[in-house]
């Protein structure tokens, strides 16, 4: 169902008031750029000049797209020719671009995380910068901070990081400068909530037979929004974040992208964004109401695909034109899109669209939807350079030894070496075989739906272990058996080799895809196909199995863990293309696995909490999920439960070891924290809005079919909006402040990019010593925690990490330190942080649960 205005109000006031739902509070004015932040201003004044140039026509060209498939992009807006700017396209995906060709497959989000490496992060992000920039794509739509992760089987889990907003946050922030030094605006999305696939679209929820007439609502407490979901958002400003993609969600019964208390008071107000909002496909809602709630851009900019009607285009035309949307608000969006634009450079190395998302042949219909506009639309162009390095060295990172008896690194002097199950082999459609790698088939290196990217090759673990072997002098038998249900034939070829290598996994994706059942969340967080009776066979059968898996998230292993034969097991996560030889290199030992587990690995799923809502719940309304866990999710809820995990957020082995000591703690003369006061400036107008006779289309102009303009049809403003509704009386439904343009009041966190600057001050530096105590060279990932105290704060929390090389026998004093927002809480009632009175603790080792070094920190005014 689509929500007009009028309906959104009144809908939600009603129904939160009938059920006692979670409510969401107005939050008006939409705060306007100021280009204050240093590193926005030059971009803000051009984009400015700019705007200030532009018609009302031209400022909402650039805040809708034109179409579902309408142009080559999956995301397209419209251009002003006037000022030499063409559409900006906007492109899928976080790890790649979708819908490419000869373009890489990175890997997954989930694997960065697991690297817990701060440059592998931004080498990533910079290197899918560049195959943007090289196919003329202006706008990549990752990466991911919601999900995070709430629960271990949410169906996108993967394509973000961990369930730990430090750790996400501070991959994110990398990944985000990687994008734009590359000069391509990176998108931080989902905002925010959005952590289930089950009900996010009323459309796809009735398809698979739920009766409902709005999308999921998460209900989330302001201190668990904080210090958790928002945290790696505020992380994203901070980086410079260029724009945000509000989510299909509902927040307390709110839509993501006309929340107004989201978008206005937290994004813009608070945390001081200065790019612009887009909306996800299809969450789009209403036309006055997301605008004034802080939405800039709809995308793909139609109503529902391709039916040629828009919530903005001609609509926000019309809402200027009749004094609904203050023009103010219009200009604010038009110089948000433009600054972000400015501010990576797009101006300087910016090249039209050389492919087509819609179609691999050189020449086809520039508009796919309605098949007008031939001509060339693919070049093909190679946009990939040297990537696959830096491919197989985050799939080598990334990989977590969880167990190792000896058995690991193989010499290749084993003997007879089996390679058992389907994630050791290939697709038998080819690695795309699947559109949207909607599939389990083969080993999976990339998850499904809008977060997957074309593979241009993908070398499979069979592959790249058997070249490994017949590249040796004495080539021993190697022998693959990839059908997971010949469990004959595996026992077979596992008691005759020297050592197994099992292969399985688990997987999960978007919902608009349905996979073996599962509709796009995890019907289960066990292995799929089999996975469990092949271990259970190989291991029968061979005293030394070696389990890889390839996984979106934790899976159950408690079954054989710890089984004897089982000598070693190894996650490697969603590797990429280069995945065979990733893992290769690591089983083989050319490389030392120094990964760490970006989550816990339970006993059960139930010891998780935070359950996915799978039936409806609110009769044909909203369904509801309250976040009652609040911040107590994986390694937090673990801790508070005494739940003991077989392998905890954090771990990892090695094929060395280190050793930690001498922690010391030192104040650092960090000024007092200052709540931000005083007023905005107040909205600046930039330009005439003029008459509607200015707004119709052009004499003679000729439209692409089902294309969005920004041109009326006539300047009878109703006829052109063509709404029922349209003319309800303004008092009634415009909210209180929501047009005025005057300097606003400051809120005390605000001031800064990612909040007051104050919260950035660092106040302690910690350090330790770090001893490579083994025999060869590895990585560590060295994890600094805090304890904040008081009654229902999380045991220890994440704050701050590293990964470092040590050679054997080398040790280094490493040292970090703690910001005031690392040792703050959410204050409720004065919305500020602060740093409570309970006594402060520091933590450091080498997971979440081996932190041999600790000690209380002095008390901060
Ligand atoms: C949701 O409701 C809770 C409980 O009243 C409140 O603390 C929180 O700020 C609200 N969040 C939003 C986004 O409305
Ligand atoms: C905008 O218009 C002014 C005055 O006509 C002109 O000086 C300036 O170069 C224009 N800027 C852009 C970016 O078009
Ligand atoms: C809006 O964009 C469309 C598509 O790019 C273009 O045809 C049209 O001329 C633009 N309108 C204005 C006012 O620039
Ligand atoms: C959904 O539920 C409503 C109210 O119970 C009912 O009128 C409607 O027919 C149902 N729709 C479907 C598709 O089951
Ligand atoms: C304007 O928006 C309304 C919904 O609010 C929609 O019904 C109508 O088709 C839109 N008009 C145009 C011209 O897209
Ligand atoms: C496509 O890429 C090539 C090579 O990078 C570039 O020269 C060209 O301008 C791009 N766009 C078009 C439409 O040719
Ligand atoms: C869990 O889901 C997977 C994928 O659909 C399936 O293969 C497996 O059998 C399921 N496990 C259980 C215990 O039902
Ligand atoms: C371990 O493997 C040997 C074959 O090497 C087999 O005899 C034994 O039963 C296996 N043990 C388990 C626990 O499966
Ligand atoms: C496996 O069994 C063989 C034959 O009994 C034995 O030589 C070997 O040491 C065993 N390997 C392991 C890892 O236990
Ligand atoms: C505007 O006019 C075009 C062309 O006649 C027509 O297809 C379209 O439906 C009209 N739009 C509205 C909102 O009436
Ligand atoms: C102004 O235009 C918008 C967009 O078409 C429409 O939703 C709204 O009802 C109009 N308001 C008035 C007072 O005409």
């Amino acid at each position: 169902m689509k929500l007009g205005w009028l309906e959104f109000v009144a809908v939600t006031a009603s129904v939160a008031q009938a059920k006692d739902l979670a409510y969401s509070p107005p939050y008006y004015p939409s705060p306007w750029a100021d280009g204050q932040p240093a590193e926005w201003s030059d971009a803000y004044k051009r984009a400015v000049d700019i705007v200030s140039n532009m018609t009302l026509a031209e400022k909402v060209n650039l805040t809708t797209g034109t179409g579902w498939q309408l142009e080559e992009c999956v995301g397209q807006t419209g251009s002003v020719p006037r000022l030499g700017i063409w559409g900006i396209c906007l492109q899928d995906s976080p790890l790649g671009i979708r819908y490419g060709d000869h373009s890489s497959g990175f890997p997954a989000g989930l694997n960065v995380a697991a690297t817990w490496d701060r440059k592998l992060a931004y080498l990533r992000g910079e290197a899918m910068g560049q195959e943007f920039n090289d196919k003329g794509i202006d706008v990549q739509l990752g990466p991911v901070a919601g999900p995070i992760g709430r629960s271990p089987d949410g169906g996108r889990n993967w394509e973000g990081f961990a369930p730990d907003p430090v750790l996400t946050g501070v991959l994110m922030a990398e990944t985000i400068k990687g994008i734009q030094d590359a000069g391509v605006i990176a998108t931080a999305k989902h905002y925010i909530g959005n952590e289930q696939e089950h009900f996010r679209q009323v459309s796809e929820a009735l398809d698979y037979g739920y009766n409902i007439t709005e999308t999921v609502s998460s209900n989330i407490d302001d201190k668990t929004m904080h210090e958790l979901y928002l945290w790696p958002f505020a992380d994203a400003v901070r980086a410079g974040v260029g724009s945000v993609m509000c989510s299909y969600n509902q927040i307390n019964n709110s839509y993501g992208c006309q929340n107004s208390y989201l978008l206005n008071n937290l994004l813009k107000h608070e945390l001081g964004f200065q790019g612009f909002v887009m909306t996800d496909w299809g969450a789009h809602h209403s036309g006055v109401a997301s605008t004034l709630a802080g939405t800039d851009m709809s995308m793909p900019g139609d109503i529902s695909f391709d039916d040629g009607m828009s919530y903005f285009g001609p609509n926000l035309t019309v809402a200027v034109l009749n004094g609904t949307v203050p023009e103010w608000r219009v200009d604010d969006m038009a110089v948000r899109i433009m600054s972000a634009f400015y501010k990576v450079g797009r101006d300087r190395q910016r090249t039209p669209p050389n492919f087509s998302s819609w179609t691999n042949d050189e020449y086809s219909y520039a508009h796919s939807a309605v098949q007008e506009g031939w001509k060339q639309v693919n070049q093909h162009i190679n946009v990939q350079c040297n990537h696959s390095e830096i491919i197989r060295e985050v799939g080598e990172a990334s990989t977590v030894l969880l167990k190792n008896k000896g058995a690991l690194p193989l010499t290749g002097d084993e003997g007879s070496v089996g390679i058992l199950g389907e994630d050791a082999g290939s697709n038998p459609y080819g690695a795309n075989g699947c559109e949207d790698r909607g599939c389990d088939d083969g080993t999976l290196a990339m998850a499904w739906g809008s977060g997957s990217a074309e593979f241009p090759y993908l070398v499979t673990p069979e592959q790249a272990i058997q070249n490994e072997i017949l590249n040796r002098d004495v080539k021993h038998p190697v022998y693959a058996v990839t059908d997971n249900w010949a469990l004959d034939q595996m026992a077979s070829i596992a008691s005759q080799s020297d050592v197994s290598l099992v292969f399985v996994n688990a997987n999960a994706g978007e919902g608009f895809l349905v996979v073996d059942g599962n509709e796009g969340d995890r019907n289960n967080i066990t292995l799929w196909k089999n996975g469990e009776n092949v271990i259970k066979t190989v291991s029968e059968n061979c005293n030394n199995t070696i389990v890889i898996m390839h996984t979106v998230g934790p899976v159950l292993i408690d079954q054989w863990y710890d089984n004897p034969n089982i000598t070693a097991i190894v996650w490697a996560g969603l590797p990429g293309q280069e995945s065979g030889n990733a893992i290769a290199n690591v089983l083989y030992g050319r490389v030392n696995p120094g990964g760490k587990s970006p989550f816990t690995w339970g006993k059960s799923r139930e010891a998780y909490g935070a359950p996915l809502l799978t039936e409806t719940n609110n009769g044909i309304g909203a369904p509801q999920v309250d976040f009652t866990e609040g911040q107590f999710i994986d390694y937090r809820r673990f801790d508070k439960y005494n739940e003991t995990p077989i392998y905890e957020f954090g771990y990892g082995l090695s094929y060395t070891t280190f050793n930690y000591s001498n922690l010391h703690v030192q104040a650092l003369n960090a000024s007092r924290y200052v709540p931000t006061t005083g007023k905005t400036s107040a909205a600046p107008k930039l330009g005439e809005v003029g008459k509607a006779s200015n707004y119709v289309f052009p004499d003679g102009f000729e439209r692409t079919t089902k294309f969005i303009y920004p041109w009326l049809n006539s300047t009878d403003l109703k006829e052109s909006a063509n709404d029922p509704e349209y003319g309800l009386e303004i008092s009634k439904y415009i909210p209180e402040n929501a047009q005025d343009g005057s300097a606003q009041p400051r809120l005390p966190a605000s001031g800064g990019q990612g909040g007051n600057t104050g919260l950035y001050d660092e106040l302690f530096r910690v350090s330790a010593t770090i001893k490579n105590t083994g025999k060869v060279a590895g990585d560590e990932v060295p994890q600094l925690y805090v304890s904040l105290g008081g009654p229902n704060e999380p045991k220890v929390v994440l704050r701050n990490f590293d990964r470092i090389t040590l050679q054997p026998g080398q040790e280094v004093v490493w040292s970090k330190t703690l910001t005031r927002r690392d040792l703050s809480n959410w204050d409720v009632s004065a919305q500020d942080w602060a740093i409570t009175q309970h006594t402060k603790k520091v933590f450091v080792g080498s997971s979440s649960r081996k932190l041999p070094l600790r000690a209380s920190l002095p008390r901060v005014q």
